[in-house]
């Protein structure tokens, strides 16, 4: 074959393998192939030498054509294929936008909060006040401004958590027998903030308090040692029994819904007088007694009671001008109540699977 013919073949080659290519690589393995040092271009320039001189021109205007053509069409193929290869990257790491995004999982309010956020509006939705109060209690707040006397059993380090002065020599029994207004305790009730209320102003007060109090109870299925209440207290010219009747007959309505059926009881407590306690029908049995009930087919939510004049005196107010009525609810009591709880552990135990269903 005449090295024109060769050249021509090359070319033919060369064209053929650039079109068939099909990425940068393949298309530098061309360019080696015709051009690079040992490439089938080059080998015949090298060969130049050997040829006669009046091939020699007409092979080297060739040759820089065949060189030409060559080049032409790497850098036009290499740009299809680079442009290709950008789309096909593009379309494989494309980024959806309207692609709905991941959420992070939302927790909710805790039935306890819930119920008492309920109880707030139910309140201020005829007036009251939504008040807090320390968790952290003196003795003053907590029992005497309460109208309960040194020797009531409530005091005792049994049913008390005292917070123990360490310096004092502690003997792990602190204020046994020590009946000081300014001992420190854990609130076991919030009707404690009845006399921060009443200090802090002139009646009329319409107030409810919502928070945590504690007990050293062995928590079990009706008791927990750290649980909610939510006060209330009403002082104002000629409140009565009634008044407080027909407010508690409201929530219970509200809370529990028109079916249940509500009851008072006559009861006991140091800061009012006279007190009740007021039972909600069963919702399990509906009042035909079950073990939910302990067939009783009432289920107690809440005490109350008309406030005692010993306790308005205390805190300032005349009880020849003044009356009112108080109530305490348990919140813990009202969640198993309307939910039919077996066992209020379960309102702590932080079990995702119990929670997520309120
Ligand atoms: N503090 C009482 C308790 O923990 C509940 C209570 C009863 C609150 C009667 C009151 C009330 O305000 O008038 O058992």
């Amino acid at each position: 074959m005449s090295v024109i013919d060769e050249l021509g073949a090359i070319r033919e080659r060369a064209l053929a393998r650039i079109a068939d290519a099909t990425d940068l690589k393949g298309l530098d393995e061309v360019r080696v192939a015709v051009s690079g040092r040992k490439g089938e271009l080059t080998a015949i320039l090298h060969g130049m030498g050997a040829l006669s001189a009046e091939e020699r021109p007409q092979v080297g205007k060739l040759a820089n054509e065949v060189r030409a053509a060559v080049e032409g069409a790497l850098a036009a193929r290499r740009e299809e294929l680079a442009a290709s290869e950008l789309r096909q990257r593009m379309a494989a790491e494309a980024v959806d936008v309207t692609l709905p995004g991941r959420r992070a999982p939302l927790g909710h309010e805790h039935l306890i909060n819930s119920i008492i956020e309920e109880m707030e509006d139910f309140f201020c939705g005829i007036g009251y006040t939504v008040m807090d109060g320390p968790r952290v209690e003196t003795e003053y707040y907590n029992f005497t401004a309460l109208n309960t006397p040194p020797d009531h059993p409530s005091r005792s380090a049994r049913d008390t958590f005292y917070v123990v002065d360490e310096s004092e020599g502690a003997d792990g029994l602190p204020t046994t027998g020590v009946i000081g207004e300014s001992n420190v305790l854990l609130r076991t009730q919030t009707s404690g903030v009845q006399v921060h209320a009443m200090e802090a102003g002139e009646p009329p007060i319409y107030m409810i308090a919502p928070g945590t109090v504690f007990r050293p109870d062995q928590a079990d299925p009706n008791h927990l040692p750290q649980f909610h209440q939510v006060e209330g207290l009403v002082v104002d010219k000629g409140i009565t029994f009634g008044d407080l009747k027909g407010t508690l007959d409201a929530f219970s309505r509200e809370m529990f819904g028109q079916d249940r059926q509500i009851r008072y009881r006559p009861h006991f407590f140091p800061f009012t007088e006279p007190s009740c306690e007021v039972d909600v029908s069963c919702g399990v049995c509906h009042g035909k007694g079950c073990r939910f009930c302990k067939n009783t087919g009432w289920l107690e939510i809440l005490g109350a009671g008309m406030v005692d004049p010993n306790v308005l005196r205390m805190s300032g107010i005349d009880p020849e001008v003044y009356s009112g009525f108080a109530f305490g609810i348990g919140v813990e009591r009202v969640a198993c109540l309307r939910y039919d709880l077996p066992d209020l552990r379960m309102l702590v135990q932080g079990d995702m699977r119990f929670l997520r269903q309120f």
